[in-house]
């Protein structure tokens, strides 16, 4: 690992490693680096005295890129003249054994005469970033003017000196996370924010770098903001979607623990930071409270959306059937990505743009609609009955419809044209991410079901079920050959099958776009051995005893 607190040391090392010219050596399980496309740089902006909540942005960029560069800086500029910058913790020593541990190719320490040059002392002369300002009016912008516009400023800076493909922030800072996404968005900055989930202590307290200053009775009291936040959920999942009632619940809470100053508690909505009354779909409950002289926030996303299901797992254990059972059975949408890509490349067929012609076909691809219906809604509704009482009897599969720019083109995308040009096109970075996107949009009132390789990881690692489906080689080589049989397909031996699952494996887990990966919290199923049916079954099941209420 590489320790630089000069911008010159950091742009040299990053020109030679994205350039493929590097000598870092990789740990184990990173990605190897192929050829320049491949080189993707995650950064981790992070102001020190790094904890477990810090490292699981770590952890989550060293799966998803080449190379990680994590910042240590405490930034003066978001800190107001009565804050904690002078006694912010510094621990740089343990920070950077931590990063080695954690696989970190380059730390990125600059001081802050480093960073801002000449007018480190006077800040105020330094060209500033300014997010929206009714970004910034309620929560912690409230009581800490100037903030956001010195957090917004830093990581534009970090941005500009590492150029990374990805940079990962944590849900704890809610506000934060949803102005660095605006700002992204609205100066096009091409980065992809990644958010990550809150890590907490045992008793739910949210790891931050200032728990530090938190005495051993402090610590005993503080775990009331989490506790509050809950009581909170608890009654949104009793149907309160109201902002008097979840607020209350939380006023409640804290009070009774007489040392906690309440700062402010209060329901917004969780990308523009507005205050909402009822929550349609989403609502960001947050709260900032004082324990002595510490100032604490922790937040919690509340969903309305109905659940989704994600279904990983290697190339031939069944996974498509499968979500497309578990759909039906459950009346929910199977967001068929095959269908996505070959609607995309009946289109581009359609306006003869050249297949070489990416930027064309970035252009009509981020411009298109694309629509999935189920086939017929009444009968799966009837089915969604049925299965519940006698999960083992199968299903016919219903044709999901598909529409692009308005042409239903349900029949035509199986043209075996679209079928020729499908993975040329679905190998293109630029239609896979714009597909991501259409993805997540679907996600975003919930209800569907989706397979692939890192659905539950990347796509929807939010998703309220997440199953990684497997199978051994041998059984996969099985049915293999059975379906070529079926297909009328010539004979290949067992054992060759099995040569070519394990090849299959092996490029799908080290692949530069969407990897194969098992998300940590998702459930295995090994299907060896079960039919279709029972596995469908098995994951209705799951999902009506875990979610649905
Ligand atoms: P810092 O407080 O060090 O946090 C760095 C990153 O770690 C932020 O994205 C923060 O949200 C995330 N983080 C902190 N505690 C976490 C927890 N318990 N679970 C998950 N993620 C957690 O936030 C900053 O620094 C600065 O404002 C910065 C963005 C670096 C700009 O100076």
């Amino acid at each position: 690992m590489r320790l630089f607190t000069t911008v010159a040391g950091l742009r040299c090392y990053l020109n030679l490693e994205t350039s493929g010219l590097g000598i870092s050596k990789k740990p184990e399980g990173a990605k190897p680096v192929s050829s320049h496309d491949d080189v993707t740089v995650g950064l981790v902006p992070t102001m020190g005295a790094l904890h477990a909540g810090h490292l699981s942005l770590v952890e989550r960029a060293r799966r998803e890129n080449q190379i990680v560069v994590v910042s240590i800086f405490v930034n003066p500029l978001q800190f107001g003249p009565n804050e904690d910058f002078q006694r912010y913790p510094r621990t740089l020593e343990r920070d950077r054994q931590l990063c080695e541990q954690a696989g970190v190719d380059a730390i990125f320490a600059p001081s802050a005469l480093e960073l801002y040059g000449a007018h480190s002392l006077d800040l105020i002369k330094v060209t500033q970033v300014i997010p929206p300002a009714a970004m910034m009016a309620e929560l912690c912008g409230r009581s800490r003017p100037g903030h956001f516009q010195g957090v917004a400023t830093v990581v534009t800076k970090l941005f500009n000196l590492v150029q990374p493909d990805r940079a990962y922030f944590g849900q704890k800072d809610a506000q934060q996370l949803a102005i660095l996404q605006r700002m992204s968005a609205d100066l096009n900055i091409p980065v992809e924010i990644v958010p990550c989930p809150i890590v907490r202590e045992p008793d739910g307290l949210a790891l931050s770098s200032r728990n530090q200053y938190l005495t051993t009775e402090q610590q005993s009291q503080a775990p009331v903001l989490y506790r509050s936040l809950q009581r909170a959920e608890q009654l949104f999942r009793q149907g309160h979607s109201c902002r008097i009632d979840l607020i209350s619940a939380v006023k409640d809470e804290i009070a009774t623990v007489s040392d906690v100053r309440l700062e402010y508690v209060e329901l917004v909505h969780p990308a523009t930071m507005t205050p909402i009354e009822n929550i349609e779909e989403t609502g960001l409950l947050a709260i900032a409270a004082h324990l002595g002289t510490t100032r604490l926030i922790d937040n919690i996303l509340l969903r309305k959306r109905q659940p989704i299901i994600a279904i990983d797992g290697p190339a031939g254990a069944g996974k498509s059937t499968v979500a497309r059972q578990v759909a039906q059975a459950l009346g929910l949408l199977y967001l068929d990505t095959g269908a996505m890509y070959r609607a995309v490349t009946w289109l581009v067929q359609q306006s003869e743009i050249d297949l070489t012609d990416e930027p064309a076909i970035a252009e009509l691809v981020s411009r298109c609609d694309i629509r999935l219906e189920n086939g017929d809604d009444g009968m799966v509704a009837e089915r969604t009955q049925a299965s519940s009482d006698a999960p083992h009897t199968p299903l016919m599969l219903k044709p999901l419809k598909v529409w692009i720019d308005g042409q239903e083109v349900t029949q035509a995308i199986r043209h075996p044209d679209v079928t020729a040009q499908v993975s040329a096109i679905a190998a293109l970075p630029t239609v896979r991410r714009e597909l991501v996107k259409r993805q997540q949009d679907y996600g975003r009132t919930g209800g569907v079901v989706m397979d692939g390789r890192d659905i539950g990881t990347f796509v929807f690692p939010d998703a309220e079920l997440k199953i990684f489906l497997t199978a051994s080689v041998q059984e996969r080589a099985r049915r293999r050959q059975l379906d070529l049989r079926n297909q009328g397909q010539p004979e290949i031996s067992l054992s060759e099958l099995e040569q070519l699952i394990h090849e299959r494996d092996y490029k799908d887990s080290t692949r530069a776009i969407a990897p194969l990966q098992k998300a940590k919290d998702a459930i295995e199923i090994k299907t060896d051995g079960f039919t279709v049916d029972e596995v469908t079954a098995q994951i209705v099941t799951l999902y009506q005893t875990r979610l649905d209420t």
